[in-house]
């Protein structure tokens, strides 16, 4: 297969692939997010498309107001959109659930040994190959619908990246020669493994996994909360995704998503 096919997605191969009915590919060349995109469409009450996906995106949005780098024909940038009637009362599963899948994804594909980084980035070798963001947005019934935004560096070169990005981020695969399953494979087989975990989401079954692939717990770590760095030892994960951690007072804290920025101890 041309490197073209490889790092080009087609969404008739990805519809192929995809092993839940109901799921509409749209396969956009470039555009600004992926993410904002399916916000623009449930605002306008268009649901023709429930996963978009783009070889390229000009305004990546990343988690905490940071932007995701997103350069051409090197990686998978893709928004699922997951329904009212789908979604469970504790959306925080839904970031946690999409690191498993993302996971197993990769490993169901390579050799590839993912492992991931409190609350959701996916890391290969010590660098971030991949960054989820779920964002919550109403209909024009008010009801609620989230965006499941995945992005994954491929093959992305370092030197596509600015000075910021480059300290942290990687690529599965350190060539385009290296790689051994194409973009439209990586992203119909992330999503069918997270509609797999999605249908039981609320028996928390993936948790397991999700510590299993935990480069975090038994680690030291700092964490932000309320402006203070904390020194803490990453003790577990809850059933809510929540990290557990002992601080050197002998206390444990649960950790939630968006309340603070954790950091893996360099020492
Ligand atoms: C993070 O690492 O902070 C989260 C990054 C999420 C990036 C994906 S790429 C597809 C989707 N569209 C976006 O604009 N962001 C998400």
């Amino acid at each position: 297969m041309s490197k073209r096919e490889n790092f080009t997605l087609n969404e008739h191969l990805i519809k192929e692939m995809i092993k839940v009915n109901g799921i509409m590919p749209a396969v956009y060349r470039t555009i600004d997010s992926t993410n904002l995109e399916m916000k623009r469409r449930i605002r306008n009450g268009d649901y023709s498309a429930s996963l978009i996906l783009a070889d390229e995106q000009t305004m990546g949005r990343g988690r905490l107001g940071r932007s995701f780098e997103s350069p051409s024909g090197s990686g998978v940038y893709m928004s699922l959109l997951l329904r009212p009637e789908l979604i469970p009362d504790n959306v925080v599963l839904i970031t946690s659930s999409a690191a498993v899948a993302v996971c197993r994804a990769i490993m169901s594909l390579s050799n590839i040994r993912p492992e991931i980084k409190w609350v959701n980035d996916i890391f290969v070798n010590g660098r971030k190959v991949c960054g989820i963001l779920a964002e919550a947005v109403t209909d024009k019934d008010d009801k609620m619908n989230v965006v499941l935004g995945i992005g994954i560096n491929v093959t992305t070169d370092g030197s596509f990246f600015s000075d910021e990005v480059k300290k942290v981020a990687g690529a599965l695969f350190d060539r385009d020669s290296d790689a051994t399953f194409t973009v439209n494979q990586l992203a119909a087989a992330i999503v069918n493994e997270f509609m797999k975990i999605y249908g039981c989401i609320t028996t928390r079954d993936f948790i397991n996994d999700y510590r299993k692939y935990s480069m975090v717990i038994g680690k030291n770590v700092r964490y932000l909360e309320d402006g203070i760095w904390h020194e803490a030892k990453a003790v577990d994960v809850d059933n809510d995704g929540g990290l557990i951690v002992e601080n050197t007072d002998g206390h444990n804290s649960v950790l939630r998503t968006g309340e603070i920025t954790l950091r893996i101890k360099e020492d």
